[in-house]
């Protein structure tokens, strides 16, 4: 990594401008100059921003809110990367120090037809959110903490559980597939419920649900390119894919009872 003789930087970004879902969009240049290593990437947009502001130009849209990796909604596409350069990080997360200067960076936002971009850096993940209300629950009365504490479930199983449930639904898997595929996600949410046995009792009607939304919303189907497994900043596995296969199929031969209005199975 080269820095000026402070270590700051000055970077040329080309970051997506885009009014609402009806506008074309363009790149448009920026310089982002003085930029510490030390800084996150977002801090560098906030800084490019603030010029802006200064100038009475328009900020770039971006979505972010915990700037700690848990909440999943700074999005971003960086050189071409779902949550830039570096591995297993958000791009909150993202320092400057992963970048030299002299530097130019593409920014932009996800692309999939299902994720319509809102403005500039800002898309519309409702698509994730109504997989999850599709069937990403239990409804099992699970009772409270000592009752939780009282079902044995192995270690193996608990870990399973815990490395799906780290998915925060950013859909940096959907936006690297080249099939704008969903099926990390939602294999991720099926297997984090799945494999726990307060989930277990309802894993055959919501695999259907989650499968049949997820289909709904016009993602593509996965046909092992890996980018997911690949750019997923929590490093959720590949394999709770052939997991949610798995259980799809289990589905189909042992379909689950229907449960109909006003109780009757
Ligand atoms: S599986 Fe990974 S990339 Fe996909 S939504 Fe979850 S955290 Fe993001
Ligand atoms: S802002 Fe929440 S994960 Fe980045």
């Amino acid at each position: 990594m080269s820095t000026s003789a402070h270590g700051a930087m000055d970077l040329t970004l080309h970051v997506w401008r885009q009014k609402n879902k009806e506008d074309k969009g363009r790149f448009e240049q920026y310089e982002a100059k003085g930029i510490s290593p030390d800084m996150s990437f977002l801090e560098m947009v906030d800084e490019v921003n603030e010029d802006l502001i200064r100038k009475g130009k328009d900020p770039i849209v971006f979505d972010h809110d915990c700037r700690e990796g848990i909440c999943g909604m700074c999005s971003q596409m960086i050189n071409g990367v779902a949550h830039g350069p570096d591995d297993c990080v958000t791009v909150c997360q993202l320092h400057m120090r992963k970048f030299s200067n002299g530097d130019t960076i593409y920014i932009e936002p996800w692309r999939s037809r299902a994720f319509p971009v809102l403005k500039d850096l800002m898309v519309d993940r409702g698509a994730l959110e109504r997989i999850i209300q599709s069937y990403g629950y239990t409804s099992a009365h699970t009772g409270g903490i000592p009752d939780g504490n009282a079902v044995m479930i192995s270690k193996e199983k608990a870990d399973l559980s815990m490395d799906a449930a780290a998915c925060i639904g950013c859909g940096a898997c959907v936006a690297s597939c080249p099939n704008a595929s969903a099926m990390l996600f939602t294999a991720a949410k099926i297997g984090h419920l799945g494999l726990l046995p307060q989930g277990e009792v309802e894993a055959a009607r919501r695999v259907r649900a989650m499968v049949e939304q997820m289909d709904a919303e016009g993602f593509g189907n996965c046909t092992n390119h890996y980018e997911c497994e690949a750019q997923c900043p929590k490093g959720i596995k590949a394999t709770f894919i052939s997991r949610m296969n798995r259980e799809l199929i289990k589905s189909l031969i042992n379909p689950p009872l229907e449960v109909k209005e006003g109780g009757g199975a």
